[in-house]
């Protein structure tokens, strides 16, 4: 008889709903994870810590650009580092003891340890080898530097040195303008750091809407970040405390070089998938090195599924919560579903950055008749009361039925607002759906009705 009905291996957002979802369904279901905290990278140095800090340092900017103008006077606060640390670490261990509590409460066993999965229906733990009639990766991923850069951790650092940084470096050169470059650069800038960021395309945030990033960078700019931009990173040389960044301007193919006391390499992150043996098993794998999963999560081995960061896809927490929940179900021969249609995706600066669905530039590809509905927060009432009228929402709609297609928003909390573009498109909502719903006012929601109305007879505070 098989020691557990499943092995979920990794504890990270993927992993452990999963591991929660099978015990729910009434699966025998053990988890296994080599850190000393559950909750992988989102947990540990992803998504909560990142969050934390921009969160910290959002409030430092408001207290000194905002706080003045609505007749808040005195001393600005000023930064005590350690106890930034220390804020961030306490919200990490709250919510890594959170899933921890959860397993205890859904009957969840901890396997401690890196787990390996020597025949298909075993994973190895240490000595131990345990049986299972279903195994799950969920391993996630790991930072992918460029040749040429050493990291130390120390001044040239991935996220996770960013995000423990003994002190406030006076500058820092942030390779790469996606997602954990532009977070956290915003971070430093806010603390006072001088921030350049070095950008191989043209444009920042690869894949998003031509015109948020456009708004964004120059959002950006006025907050202090510079941009260097069509930059290939050549390499970093650490000499004398200081780290010597040399690129090449895809332009002319001139070089030149930055410094700054910290580098932060940003340039994404690659499947994780060292030391569980699947080469041996003759797991297939994809050319960009994620295990190669079917229609259902399963590897080309009967039994062993795979999801989240170590797939295809995008590398986010709620896409891999999502393969949690639906392999969990599929494994307990239910109906699990992704609809990879409508996955969000989040930028957690001030503004926020949202967006969802398809862009005007997927859509032309297409060749698909679309029609935009746009409204700018400078004509939302309580966006212009915290200082945040810059930035607009984006509708997409199918120009013949109006059915919502996509949706691009830069503005105050870009992130909530995106759900309920999100919820349409799951219920096949038609712009007008969104434009015939009540909105309370004064919310930034306002906005997103607007731009649904905007796809239609037109918005009233346009
Ligand atoms: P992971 O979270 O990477 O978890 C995998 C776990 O498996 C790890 O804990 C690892 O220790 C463990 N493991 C690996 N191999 C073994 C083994 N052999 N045995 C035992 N255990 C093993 N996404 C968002 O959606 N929103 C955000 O705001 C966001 N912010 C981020 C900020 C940063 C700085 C970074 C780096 C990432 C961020 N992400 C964010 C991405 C997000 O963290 C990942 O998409 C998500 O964590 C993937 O989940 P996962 O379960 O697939 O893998
Ligand atoms: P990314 O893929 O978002 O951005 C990498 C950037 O580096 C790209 O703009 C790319 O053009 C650039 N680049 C690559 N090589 C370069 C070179 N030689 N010189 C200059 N620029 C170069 O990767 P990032 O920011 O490292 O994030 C990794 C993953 O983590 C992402 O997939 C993202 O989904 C996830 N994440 C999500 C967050 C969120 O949802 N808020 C926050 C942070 C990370």
């Amino acid at each position: 008889m098989a020691d557990f009905d499943v092995i979920v291996i990794g504890g990270g957002p993927g992993g452990y709903v999963c591991a929660i979802r099978c015990a729910q369904l009434g699966l025998k279901t053990a988890c296994v994870e080599g850190r000393e905290t559950l909750g992988g990278t989102c947990l540990n140095v992803g998504c909560i810590p990142s969050k934390a800090l921009l969160h910290a340092t959002h409030s430092l900017h408001e207290a000194e650009h905002n706080f003045a103008k609505m007749g808040l006077k005195g001393k600005s606060p000023s930064v005590d580092w350690t106890q930034m640390l220390a804020y961030k670490d306490d919200v990490i261990g709250q919510n890594t003891k959170g899933i921890e509590f959860l397993f205890k409460k859904n009957k969840v066993t901890w396997l401690k340890g890196w787990g390996s999965i020597p025949a298909a229906g075993q994973v190895k733990v240490g000595d131990e080898v345990h049986n299972a009639r279903s195994i799950v990766i969920a391993t996630g991923s790991e930072p992918s530097s460029l040749p040429g850069i050493e990291i130390d951790e120390k001044t040239v650092v991935t996220s996770t040195g960013a995000l423990a940084l003994p002190k406030v470096p006076k500058s820092m050169v942030v390779i790469g303008a996606g997602v954990i470059g532009l977070e956290m650069g915003s971070v430093y800038a806010r603390l006072g750091a001088e921030v350049t960021v070095v950008e191989f395309l043209d444009a920042i945030t690869p894949g998003m809407d031509g015109e948020v990033q456009k708004t964004f960078q120059r959002i950006l700019g006025k907050q202090g970040l510079k941009f260097i931009m069509g930059a290939a990173v050549q390499g970093v040389k650490t000499a004398k405390g200081k780290n010597t960044v040399t690129y090449k301007l895809r332009k002319d193919d001139s070089e030149a070089t930055v410094e700054a006391e910290v580098v932060l390499v940003a340039t994404g992150r690659k499947p994780y998938t060292d030391g569980l043996g699947l080469e041996a098993l003759g797991v297939e794998m994809e050319k960009r090195g994620q295990v190669k999963t079917d229609d259902h999560w399963q590897t080309s081995v009967k039994g062993i599924y795979a999801i989240g960061d170590a797939i295809t896809g995008p590398m986010l927490a709620h896409k891999a919560e999502d393969e949690g929940m639906a392999v969990a179900e599929v494994i307990a021969g239910k109906h699990g579903h992704v609809n990879y249609g409508v996955i969000p995706g989040v930028i957690y600066t001030t503004p926020e950055v949202a967006s969802v669905g398809k862009t005007e530039d997927q859509l032309k590809e297409e060749g698909r008749a679309y029609k935009v509905g746009k409204f700018s927060f400078m004509g939302n009432g309580r966006a212009k009361a915290v200082f945040q009228g810059e930035g607009f929402v984006k509708i997409l709609a199918d120009k013949e039925t109006d059915r919502i297609l996509g949706c691009h928003i830069i503005g105050p909390s870009a992130g909530e607002l995106i759900h309920e573009i999100c919820v349409g498109m799951e219920f096949g909502a038609a712009a007008e759906d969104i434009a015939l719903t009540c909105h309370a006012h004064p919310t930034f929601s306002e906005a997103v009705r607007e731009a649904a109305l905007a796809c239609g007879d037109g918005a009233i505070h346009a």
